[in-house]
């Protein structure tokens, strides 16, 4: 799983299906089946991570593997060694499974093609986050239904952020229509050339009435972008409470976290329990990444 460019709407839909049939073992700790051997999963995380990391180590604790976290810091990496021979180490070791996030676009296909075992995209530095794309997915397939024909908002820093890019190929695969909204040092007119399913516009205001939910995403301070944006970023693309009464009934809002509260989304948005799907989103990305583990380790046995 390096990536949801390449995927269609009936594998994402299978995966979806997967991780829905988990989701009570996540939700109400009903026991998940008993694997035949407990697997080892390496979770190798050189850039920060509060969700997806401990995502991944509840999915693997929760399927009964054995999850084994290495981070940047403290590892041999500060001392000069390679992605890849950091990686070929840790599979050496005897691990099933190697989950990784790089700063590094293509890090985790870099890996994967250079050690034998199945390797997950964790996050690769601009580029892809799938794991995230497929709970959002799952999250807007439950409170949407089918997402053929829906439009789905995302706004903010859409330049450096890999979850609109996975988001891009996993809800135009889906049917729906894709429109990235934010200001122009951080939404390239390129960004069209994704197709049909995606618009682009810098008008947050003149897109609200027609969506069916709404994804909003943090300014990437770590990518630099802070340089790239205005003081009153919030008043043009921030989600207020204003910006909400414009939406129509049951719109889900989705971040994917962090959130910056009072700059792209304000407190009394996150915290609206009949529109916020943000927590929602973190329960599901535990179903996710458990049928993304399950899947690894059935291509590794394959
Ligand atoms: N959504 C997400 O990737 O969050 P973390 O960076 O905390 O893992």
């Amino acid at each position: 799983m390096l990536g949801l460019r390449d995927l269609g709407s009936e594998m994402l839909e299978s995966i979806l299906d997967r991780a829905e049939s988990l989701l009570p073992v996540v939700r109400d700790g009903a026991a998940s089946p008993v694997p035949e051997r407990r697997a080892m999963i390496g979770l190798l995380f050189l850039e920060n991570s509060t969700r997806t990391r401990c995502s991944f180590e509840v999915a693997a604790s929760r399927l009964g593997h054995q999850p084994v976290v290495l981070t940047g810091r403290g590892s041999s990496l500060d001392k000069g060694e390679s992605l890849v021979d950091t990686a070929a180490n840790l599979a050496a070791m005897g691990l099933d499974v190697l989950v990784i996030r790089s700063a590094i676009a293509g890090g985790a296909a870099l890996v994967a093609r250079n050690i034998g075992i199945p390797v997950v995209n964790a996050g690769d530095g601009r580029h892809e986050h799938p794991t995230q794309a497929l709970l959002d997915a799952s999250t807007l397939r439950a409170r949407l239904g089918s997402l053929a024909g829906k439009r789905v908002l995302i706004v903010g820093d859409i330049l450096n952020s890999r979850v609109a890019r996975s988001n891009i190929h996993a809800l135009t695969a889906m049917g729906a229509t894709v429109v990235l909204v934010g200001p122009p040092p951080l939404l390239p007119w390129t960004f069209a050339e994704f197709g049909p399913g995606v618009e682009v516009t810098h008008d947050l205001d003149g897109v609200l009435e027609s969506a069916d939910a709404v994804m909003m995403l943090r300014i990437q301070l770590e990518r630099d972008a802070g340089r790239a944006v205005a003081s009153d970023y919030r008043f043009a693309f921030g989600l207020t409470v204003d910006r909400l009464t414009r939406l129509g009934p049951g719109v889900p809002i989705l971040h994917p976290g962090p959130m910056n509260r009072g700059v792209e989304i304000d407190d009394a948005v996150s915290a609206d329990i009949a529109r916020s799907s943000i927590l929602e989103q973190v329960t599901r990305g535990v179903a996710i990444r458990m049928a993304i583990i399950d899947r690894a380790l059935e291509s590794g046995a394959g």
